[in-house]
């Protein structure tokens, strides 16, 4: 993302602030994986969406109309030894220079210099809850101000959840972000498709995740969450991340996994034959999933609430369970009991931009909200036939999910991952 359209958001979002408010964002903390062992830094996604900026230990103020500027950024100091370990620092200098900040001072200076510009605000946009230690050191700040009231100190009187607007824009997706996304699905394909080609009985389910690092690594992207691989009944375990089984021949092997590529996520699943061929059964779920999904993405248009895409993917799925004889019963009366919901237990999509499951209300109000031009959802419908189901054992063991990201636009549905195959004839050719 270049440093306009970071400039852009931030001009959005003081416009919506306005004047005598004033917004602060604090960078993700570090978090300890074991003993001394730090998880790989991901900045915070709301405070790269404003500021761009990928370092810890840093606060983005914003005080729309502020003399002194606008946009402040509180970050490290450089430090020649400290860089020397763990790698180089932007300093005050280049948050200025190279992140486009109207004023720089260093993180220690934070609890002398930001209650004083609070002061004179009186609106704070602040997102609660997501850091307690910031918590406690805004709450510090506050307090400070109010003991100070007696001898003429302001203190702001209006606290304002600053997600509620942030998550909004996040929602958007601009031109520039839609082309990230496009790039990001476009690695988890690649992925895909390698795997589709690997994949043999007998090999286990690591060897196969190792496939998506591989190919994600290689592209400078990371997994946007842990891949999902899943051979036989481990399908039907939504969150199955232990990835370490043998694949069996005659198993249907189920990955959900994505990447993600300079700050936005793609998320994707197929599910395919360990051995490059559907028995009869295992075709016919799928191509009920496969009809699901395809009606689903037709309902992803402008003007279709948000729940629309489900609904018809909940219907073909009844009517395709009752079929086959999984389900029995009047159409109606299924879907208005939720009977399918034994086999299809999740829902067909969420929000999708630089977190996986991102940001944005599903209703205003009480209302599902309206589908608009620059939301990007996924549809990912599934049938989940696990060992217990009373059925014939043929169709056990049976766990299907077609998953791709859509992203609404005034033409139609576009698919971002549309380059992977999921019709059942082209990936037993793929596989061939
Ligand atoms: N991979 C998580 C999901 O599909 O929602
Ligand atoms: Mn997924
Ligand atoms: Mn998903």
């Amino acid at each position: 993302m270049n440093n306009k359209e970071f400039e852009k958001r931030r001009r959005q979002l003081m416009r919506m602030v306005g004047q005598g408010g004033i917004v602060i964002l604090p960078s993700a903390p570090v978090r300890t994986r074991s003993r001394d062992v730090e998880y790989r830094f991901r900045q915070d996604s709301d405070f790269y969406y404003m500021t761009g900026f990928p370092e810890p230990e840093a606060v983005a103020v914003l005080t729309p109309g502020r003399d002194g500027g606008e946009y402040l950024l509180f970050c490290r100091e450089r430090d020649p030894k400290r860089e020397q370990w763990d790698g180089l620092r932007a300093g005050q200098a280049g948050a200025i220079e190279h992140f486009g900040a109207d004023d720089a001072f260093p993180i220690e200076d934070l609890d002398d210099i930001l209650p004083g510009i609070m002061e004179s605000c009186s609106r704070v946009f602040y997102t609660m809850g997501m850091y307690a230690e910031f918590d406690a050191r805004m709450a510090e700040w506050v307090n400070t101000l109010r003991s100070r009231l007696s001898r003429g100190v302001h203190s702001p009187h209006e606290f304002v959840a600053l997600d509620h607007l942030l998550h909004d824009m996040r929602l958007y997706k601009s031109r520039g972000e839609l082309s990230a996304m496009r790039k990001s699905a476009k690695v988890a394909v690649a992925a895909h498709k390698r795997a589709m080609q690997v994949t043999q009985p007998g090999m286990h389910e690591y060897e196969v995740e190792a496939e998506f690092r591989h190919e994600f690594r290689k592209n400078d992207a990371w997994a946007s969450y842990s891949p999902i691989v899943a051979g036989g009944s481990n399908a039907c375990i939504m969150h199955y991340v232990e990835n370490n089984a043998q694949l069996s021949d005659g198993d249907l092997l189920l990955i959900d996994a994505g990447c993600e590529l300079d700050y936005y996520a793609s998320d994707i699943t197929r599910t395919f034959p360990v051995n490059g061929r559907f028995s009869a059964e295992q075709r016919a779920v799928y191509e009920i999933v496969l009809e699901a999904q395809q009606a689903a993405i037709g309902k992803t248009v402008v003007g279709n609430h948000w729940n629309e895409p489900h609904d018809a993917a909940v219907r073909v799925i009844t009517k395709g369970l009752k079929k086959l004889g999984l389900l029995d019963g009047s159409l109606p009366k299924l879907i208005k009991d939720g009977a399918y919901q034994q086999y299809y237990m999740h829902r067909t999509g969420h929000w999708i931009g630089m977190d996986v499951h991102d940001v944005g209300d599903y209703k205003v109000g009480d209302e599902w909200r309206m589908l608009e031009v620059g939301m990007v959802t996924t549809v990912e419908p599934g049938i989940y036939i696990n060992n217990s189901r009373k059925v014939p054992k043929k169709f056990r063991n049976i766990g299907i999910r077609i998953e791709d990201d859509v992203a609404v636009t005034s033409k139609g549905p576009d698919v971002l991952s549309k380059g992977l195959v999921s019709d059942p004839d082209g990936i037993e050719s793929l596989m061939r």
